[in-house]
């Protein structure tokens, strides 16, 4: 695991699109994973940014996200479709037929899931782009998640829909179950980059960085994977 300390959310993102962007150069059709949640938003402007100004086309890029909501609509504001399509995918060339996102039908589940798996075991991601949660967990995968697990429906933690809250008016309105890539796809990625910003990520860092690999803390399996590279701000390694 390459561990990278910069200033702050802004270097981290810069650093992250920096990457990102090398990817989509050397290798313009490359397949992404990508990741909700504040810490890469600062990185997709950015990418927004070199598409803007001709660096890098997303024409022949495929994505994958991570996991969605059960519960809301596609169209719902909070949704991780609509928060890719606001923060990414209506800024740039991007074909739609290239973009897949856990499609939550409400009615079967289970089936929604073995769609989605099918896809992940269909291609390979070459660069998967993941933050982290409080607690450790990775896409949706909350702690005591196998790490054998495939795409499944996840019933979230208090702790995980409390952090979540303040992108709702209330608690009652944050979704009680998403639909998340597994442990075992996310590691499936030729390539893993972790973005980590904040005060309220530094007891997470700590836990990370010792290296004990647990089930518990989700994240800690990717001392597992040969080819991770996490970019941790000021803020949240002030505790190493
Ligand atoms: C959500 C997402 C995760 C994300 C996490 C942390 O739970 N499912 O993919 O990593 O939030 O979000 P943030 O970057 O806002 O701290």
């Amino acid at each position: 695991m390459k561990i990278i300390v910069v200033k702050d959310y802004e270097a981290m993102s810069e650093l992250g699109a920096q990457i990102i962007e090398n990817t989509i150069i050397n290798n313009p059709s490359c397949t992404l994973g990508l990741a909700t949640g504040s810490s890469p938003i600062g990185t997709y402007q950015r990418l927004v940014k070199a598409y803007e100004d001709k660096r890098i086309s997303f024409k022949g890029v495929k994505t994958y996200n991570l996991d969605e909501y059960c519960g809301i609509s596609r169209s719902h504001p909070e949704s991780y479709y609509y928060f890719m399509h606001d923060n990414l995918f209506n800024h740039v060339d991007i074909d739609e037929k290239n973009v897949h996102i856990p499609l939550v039908s409400n009615d079967n589940l289970e089936q929604d899931c073995k769609n989605y798996n099918d896809l992940l075991n269909q291609t390979t991601i070459d660069l998967q782009l993941l933050g982290i949660g409080a607690n450790g967990h990775i896409g949706f995968n909350e702690p005591g998640t196998p790490f054998s697990q495939e795409t499944f429906i996840v019933k979230l933690t208090d702790k995980t829909r409390q952090d979540n809250k303040r992108f709702f008016n209330s608690i009652d309105e944050v979704p009680t179950h998403a639909i998340t890539m597994g442990i075992s796809n996310i590691m499936k990625a030729k390539r893993i980059l972790m973005l980590i910003s904040g005060k309220n990520k530094a007891d997470t860092v700590v836990r990370l960085l010792k290296e004990e690999i647990d089930p518990d803390f989700p994240a800690s399996v990717l001392h597992k994977h040969p080819d991770v590279t996490v970019i941790i701000d000021q803020d949240a390694y002030s505790k190493i």
